[in-house]
């Protein structure tokens, strides 16, 4: 058996000159759980050139979603970006991550922080239904530099709410606070300092970070898990690891350099 799955791309979709998302087929062998990535690449003869890709789709759908960024000169993303429906891609077999619910111990609140591509496992994540089981309220906060960056928002904000099987839990436990640091809109700033004032408590409603009731996943830049890292620490959140379960897990977002 081989360990690649070849699958179909079936949409493709630019949101800017820096990222873009495609969907494909599923292998229905293809198994994982929310949170978690896989390698991907393209076809080629002998060894095909792979990159880590968090699976942004749920679980139970029939297709894969992956969202990426454009690397200039990327080995990878320079030609993935080219891909139209209809091309091949490789996927490899085994999924794999720490962004998994069972990675934390159990909690009321769990904050999704993410920059950039960091959104991608938490696509996944909050279209899952047993999130909204484990947790009395999901926050999802999603930093990028401009607003055409907030990748997926009308599906946050408009389709999800509405759908039939989630429509429910989303409306009364997802909180989703999208925040530009580059240009004006409703939430300007970093992520670190959103946090450290104060100011994203403030306007969600919510008390302040606290290990007691609290659960963090993180995913996004090397900077974003450096700085942050530390601010949980200091509140005193452990971190928690595959058959170790603590009060937060981090993955940073897979980009060729
Ligand atoms: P900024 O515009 O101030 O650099 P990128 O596209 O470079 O990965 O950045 C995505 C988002 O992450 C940007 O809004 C960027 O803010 C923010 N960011 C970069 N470094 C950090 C950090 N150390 N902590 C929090 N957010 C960060």
């Amino acid at each position: 058996m081989s360990n690649f799955f070849e699958e179909q791309v079936l949409d493709v979709h630019h949101w800017t000159d820096r990222l873009f998302s495609f969907s494909t087929t599923r292998d229905p062998g293809c198994r994982f759980k929310s949170g978690q990535f896989v390698m991907l690449g393209l076809p080629t003869e002998g060894r095909p050139l792979m990159r880590a890709y968090s699976i942004a789709s749920p679980h139970y759908a029939d297709v894969l979603d992956f969202f990426s960024i454009k690397v200039p000169n990327g080995p990878l993303t320079s030609r993935l970006q080219q891909i139209r429906p209809g091309d091949r891609i490789v996927i490899g077999r085994k999924a794999t991550g720490t962004l998994v619910i069972d990675n934390l111990k159990a909690g009321e609140t769990l904050y999704l922080l993410a920059t950039g591509t960091g959104l991608a496992p938490f696509m996944s994540t909050i279209r899952d239904p047993d999130t909204f089981e484990r947790f009395e309220k999901v926050v999802l906060v999603h930093g990028v530099r401009t607003v055409a960056e907030l990748a997926y928002r009308q599906k946050i904000e408009e389709e999800l709410p509405q759908d039939e099987f989630l429509g429910e839990m989303i409306s009364r436990q997802l909180i989703y606070y999208p925040t530009v640091t580059r240009e004006e809109f409703r939430n300007r700033g970093r992520i670190t300092h959103l946090i450290t004032t104060g100011k994203l408590f403030e306007d969600i409603g919510l008390p302040a970070l606290d290990p007691v009731r609290d659960r963090v996943m993180m995913c996004g830049s090397p900077a974003l898990l450096a700085d942050m890292t530390p601010i949980l620490e200091g509140l005193g959140f452990t971190e928690g690891n595959t058959g170790e379960p603590g009060d937060y897990v981090i993955e940073k977002a897979f980009a060729e350099k």
